[in-house]
């Protein structure tokens, strides 16, 4: 489990990734997330084939992001999942795939509940959840769908908004979603309680946390969004 410490962590991770020749995100926060997933999906059980499944992929006119990130460290068998992909996030990415490696079928998009997916039991290795879980998403139904999908010693990358005390936003809070449309979504900034909360109900439906439950201090606040300033916390489960 890693706590975001400083904009330091930031420039290091964006160093990192273009010394790899890796993509970056488009919001420079979440290069600390990519450099992590770097790590995470570069470790065994995975392979070329093994298939990596990004959770509320989100629209972008940079295709998905995490996708194409995880495309250029070699993955083959990558699905988005999103409640809205728009035309242009599936235009950017058939462009991107062809100007990459003339192929514009880098990986597929589906549009559905994350909570509630059509892939068969136990036929994914790998997932993704960067910045997805504090817009509203069901926790208890996330991780009963995430136990049925997912392969014994699959694992989840899940990153989300944080501050270890609160960041004050109230029960009705609404980001807007940085779409072109701009559609706000609900929002939460996850508290140290919630966090537990969230491992207990994983470890509920069988997942492990790596690295144990135990919470990293927060440092600095280098993430700000909508005049609020607070950190990203990101926690890797392993299904037993
Ligand atoms: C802030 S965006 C993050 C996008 C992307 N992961 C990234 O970090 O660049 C959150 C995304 O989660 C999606 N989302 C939230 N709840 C969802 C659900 N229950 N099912 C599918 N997608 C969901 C939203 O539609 C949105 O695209």
């Amino acid at each position: 489990m890693k706590v975001l410490k400083n904009w330091n962590e930031i420039g290091n991770a964006v160093n990192s990734l273009v010394k790899a020749g890796l993509p970056l995100h488009s919001t420079p926060a979440k290069c600390w997330d990519f450099n992590n997933i770097r790590e995470v999906f570069s470790q065994s059980p995975f392979n070329e084939s093994s298939h990596i499944v990004d959770l509320g992929c989100g629209p972008s006119l940079n295709g998905c992001m995490t996708l194409e990130l995880l495309y250029s460290m070699g993955y083959r068998n990558l699905t988005g999942v999103d409640i809205h992909i728009p035309g242009y996030t599936r235009l950017a990415a058939a462009i991107r795939g062809f100007k990459k490696a003339r192929n514009m079928k880098q990986y597929k998009m589906v549009t559905s509940d994350i909570t509630a997916t059509k892939f068969p039991d136990n036929s994914v290795d790998g997932a993704v959840l960067l910045s997805v879980v504090e817009h509203g998403v069901d926790l208890e139904k996330l991780f009963s769908e995430l136990k049925r999908i997912m392969r014994q010693g699959g694992k989840v990358y899940l990153s989300t908004d944080y501050w270890e005390k609160g960041a004050g936003l109230g029960k009705d809070a609404m980001a807007a979603s940085g779409a072109l449309d701009n559609k706000a979504l609900p929002w939460t900034i996850f508290d140290k309680k919630a966090v537990e909360n969230l491992i207990m109900i994983a470890e509920a439906n069988g997942f492990n946390a790596q690295g144990g439950g135990s919470i990293p201090p927060c440092e600095d606040r280098p993430v700000y969004w909508q005049d609020i300033d607070y950190t990203f916390i990101a926690l890797v489960f392993e299904k037993k």
